[in-house]
């Protein structure tokens, strides 16, 4: 059986003020209808019904997953007691499902990206599912990229090999590199032969754990140790004890740096990870003046591109500004250009080291 895996413990620091880190972004409406998590898990429905979906998030959050998502068992939402990123996440979730089906095939997706065109992303799932069951491999999405954003994962795929799956092509991954810096980044992207990880993974949960055998040894250890309290009487403690004792590391640096059997399915489907308010406006419908507005009211004078966003339903006026983002809440005021909108979470930085 196919199983989705949702990791939604993230805390969304660059949507400050709107994510909080009670609301962190995945719990928002950014677009419109559904907030981030609900389009996660409803535009992969047709493929993985709710009930094979796992949401794996901060024990802060378990209620707000009940509330958005009630289709989804409540023995599927895990509540993590500390957050130690997403290796510790897909190594829990593995077990979960080991125990419950040998044959598990997990869709491991984040909570929080925006896809434009689902159609397309459900048949790419296909064809990454078709082969992650047909071997002992990991299999990667692969963006085009087009910038060297060193915020993400590069995949280097051999095009010599690539095979046909569903229709789509399939390639070997040469090698897996996490956020490289600026200068190799622009090599990386210069070469023609890299895409971009869109933080999407499938593999079978049998799989998934011979590689944390084999690369993250304690790890694996820990959350054997775990197998036989999941679904039992001390469900909780089990996972509860097994976060406590684990590292926190990514599964990108953790796993697919070393991993062997990697596999990349490239995927055009309008992807985006909205990294940023930047990624906000630009994904938004816009008024003629290239205006944004998310607010009940807004009024404009010589200004353009402005990003606004209000829950107070205060007026909210822009007087000879440019590419700029305005976000009110109830606790605070953003004003922020849109190209330096990465710096918000030095802003979230400088609040924290006040607390
Ligand atoms: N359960 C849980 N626990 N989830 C977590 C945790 C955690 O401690 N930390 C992060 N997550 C969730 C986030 O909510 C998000 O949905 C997902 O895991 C990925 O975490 P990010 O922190 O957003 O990762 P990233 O954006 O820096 O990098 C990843 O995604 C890029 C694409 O957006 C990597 O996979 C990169 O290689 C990739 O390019
Ligand atoms: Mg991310």
């Amino acid at each position: 059986m196919v199983y989705a895996v949702i990791m939604a413990g993230g805390s969304g620091t660059r949507f400050w003020p709107k994510s909080t880190k009670k609301l962190p972004k995945q719990f928002l409406s950014l677009f419109g209808e559904g907030t981030m998590i609900q389009n996660t898990v409803h535009r992969i429905e047709e493929l993985i019904p709710q009930e094979r979906t796992l949401v794996i998030t901060n024990d802060n959050y378990t209620d707000i997953v009940k509330e958005q998502l009630p289709g989804v068992p409540d023995q599927n939402i895990v509540g993590e007691p500390v957050a130690k990123n997403t290796a510790p996440c897909v190594a829990i979730a593995a077990q979960m499902l080991h125990k419950k089906d040998p044959e598990a095939v997990m869709v491991v997706l984040p909570a929080d990206h925006h896809i434009t065109n689902p159609e397309a992303f459900n048949e790419i799932l296909k064809s990454a599912i078709e082969k992650a069951k047909s071997g002992k491999n990991l299999v990667t999405i692969g963006i085009n990229p087009d910038r060297p954003e060193t915020g993400y994962g590069y995949i280097h795929a051999d095009d010599a090999l690539k095979e046909s799956y569903n229709g789509h092509e399939v390639h070997p991954v040469k090698a897996f590199k996490e956020k490289p810096d600026l200068e190799t980044a622009k090599e990386f992207v210069a070469s023609g032969d890299y895409f971009w990880n869109s933080g999407m993974f499938i593999w079978s949960a049998d799989t998934i754990l011979q590689e944390f055998e084999a690369h993250l040894p304690k790890m694996y250890e820990q959350v054997q140790e775990s197998r036989s309290g999941l679904y039992e009487e001390n469900h909780e403690e089990a996972i509860n004890t097994f976060y406590h004792a684990c590292e926190s590391v990514s599964i990108d640096y953790g796993i697919m740096e070393d991993a062997k059997e990697v596999f990349v399915v490239p995927g055009e489907f309008g992807w985006n990870d909205v990294g940023s308010w930047t990624a906000a406006y630009e994904l938004a419908d816009k008024t003629k003046d290239g205006h944004v507005v998310n607010a009940d009211q807004a009024t404009f004078s010589e200004s353009k591109n402005v990003y606004v966003s209000s829950d107070s339903g205060k007026m909210i006026s822009v007087v000879g500004l440019e590419d700029v983002a305005v976000v009110e809440t109830d606790d605070a005021i953003l004003v922020c250009k849109l190209d330096k909108a990465q710096n918000v979470k030095d802003i979230v930085q400088q609040l924290k080291d006040k607390e």
